[in-house]
């Protein structure tokens, strides 16, 4: 008699081995390795003479490709982030911070499906009916007629959706609560979340429902986090903000049917997630006008302008080593900068505290961004305000010249159409788009030149250091 294969299996990344560690060697988590049966045994099956594969018909690249059919989900936001609405048979992982809002963002859209008479099911292994319910009220949203329940055994849930009209969509929050009797690991654990949403993702294949699954993203090892899933799924979309602030971005960090830089932003209110069509408005609706260290950047996020305020403090410092701290943008990207002001453009910051955020809790990945952070930081030291009617674009090289960046148009008209009069821009910009921009541009090709322009205007007892190179 043969003894049943026990593994050692990362809760963290899924890693296979042979005896329990403290470490796990592929992903570097501790105490992430947890005893598992192996999941199903190897080899043919006891009893059962190995049988010859099926032959089966190759075919051509070319032939009759079918489009994916896709149904918009009645919420704009969420679409744009998916390419277009849900695509037939597609999977969908959404994950993000414990309370974050991904309930609430499935709920609506679940309720918004029913609404337009789709068949739309919702089932949570980790609330009560009536837990569901208490939200959807505080939502308004008890008259859709979406199908719900509290179920955690993935053969009933496949059962009982497999019976009458195939569902169009299907919510299941979250993967971490299903669970398969086909292997006898504990609900959690990465065998189990493996094994549940291949069995779910297999039935939404075969029956064409779009399906929603939400996925826990945390550090601890007791859950599985979703990482396991991520490959398994046709989207992986990522719920984001912070506590602190109301607007919360859903980003597609992986598409199979979509492209993956767009973003859709949302506003957490009482009667839940509000959609945000014009998120420039929102991010500068708080805008202190008139206080140096703040400048607005004219920013892309996939193919949509997004216009949001800067904000620098430089301070003398108090520590031997001088802080720098940044919030929302790369570290990494400041410390170049600061290095090209104190190379380039005679700005001495050793002496200086650094602090700079993205106001609203937006993330800015793009370099387009250095000419709006160094502009902020300058007229901060300078104590200079900047113009409250311009924006700023551009990326700065490490010789102190300005680039061009990409879309120069989408940005500039973004920034005429919330009435900003003036834009500061690599010098590129100049030719190809001044007609039609309505702006009055600012082209520079380098970066001194625009820190002596603002430090001349200062108030810093020494601003003349600034501009010390212009001159020169
Ligand atoms: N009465 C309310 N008024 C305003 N906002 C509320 C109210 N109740 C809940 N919220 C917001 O909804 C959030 C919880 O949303 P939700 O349950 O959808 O999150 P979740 O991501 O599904 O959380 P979990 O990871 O626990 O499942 C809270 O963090 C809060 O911001
Ligand atoms: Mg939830």
């Amino acid at each position: 008699m043969s003894r049943r294969a026990q593994n050692f299996v990362c809760q963290n990344c899924g890693a296979v081995s042979g005896r329990w560690q403290g470490k796990c060697e592929s992903c570097g988590e501790w105490n992430t390795i947890v005893e598992e049966t192996a999941a199903a045994p190897t080899g043919p099956v006891p009893g059962r003479r190995a049988r010859r594969g099926r032959l089966f018909a190759l075919e051509p690249l070319q032939g009759e490709a079918q489009a994916a059919p896709r149904l918009a989900s009645g919420l704009p936001e969420l679409d744009r982030v998916t390419g277009g609405g849900f695509v037939k048979g597609s999977v969908l992982l959404v994950g993000g911070d414990p309370g974050i809002g991904k309930s609430t963002l499935l709920i609506q859209a679940t309720a918004a499906m029913a609404k337009a008479r789709h068949r739309a099911v919702y089932i949570s292994g980790e609330e009560a009916v009536a837990q569901v319910r208490l939200r959807a009220e505080r939502l308004g949203l008890l008259g859709a007629p979406v199908e719900l329940a509290a179920e955690t055994s993935v053969e009933d849930i496949i059962a009982t959706l497999g019976e009458g009209a195939t569902p169009r969509l299907i919510v299941i929050d979250s993967i971490q609560t299903m669970w398969t009797d086909t292997v006898e690991s504990a609900p959690g654990t990465v065998t189990q979340v493996r094994s549940a949403a291949q069995a779910l993702i297999r039935f939404a294949k075969r029956s064409g429902a779009a399906m929603f699954l939400v996925g826990h993203v945390t550090k601890d090892g007791q859950i599985a986090g979703p990482r396991v899933v991520e490959h398994m799924v046709d989207a992986v979309l990522s719920f984001e903000g912070d506590g602190l602030h109301q607007f919360r971005i859903l980003r597609a960090v992986k598409n199979r049917f979509g492209p993956t830089d767009e973003i859709g932003v949302f506003e957490m209110t009482g009667a839940g997630l509000r959609e945000v069509a014009n998120p420039s408005e929102l991010f500068l609706s708080q805008r202190d006008l008139g206080t140096p260290g703040t400048a607005v950047f004219a920013g892309i996020e996939g193919t949509r302008p997004i216009l949001v305020e800067l904000q620098a403090l430089v301070a003398p410092t108090t520590l031997g080593t001088p802080r720098r701290a940044v919030i929302g943008w790369d570290p990494g990207r400041l410390s170049m900068v600061l290095a090209v002001l104190e190379a380039h453009c005679g700005v001495k910051l050793g002496g200086h505290d650094v602090y700079l955020n993205v106001a609203g809790g937006l993330r800015i990945a793009e370099p387009a961004a250095d000419l709006a952070a160094a502009a902020a930081l300058v007229s901060s030291l300078a104590n200079a305000p900047l113009p409250a009617d311009a924006v700023y674009f551009g990326e700065i090289s490490l010789s102190g010249a300005i680039r061009p960046v990409a879309q120069t148009a989408a940005r500039l008209k973004e920034a005429q159409k919330l009435g900003f009069a003036r834009a500061i821009v690599p010098e590129a910009v100049r030719g190809e788009t001044a007609a039609d921009a309505g702006l009055s541009l600012t082209a520079t090709g380098a970066l001194s030149t625009i820190v002596a322009d603002i430090a001349a205007r200062g108030t810093h007892p020494r601003r003349h250091e600034l501009g010390a190179r212009q001159d020169g």
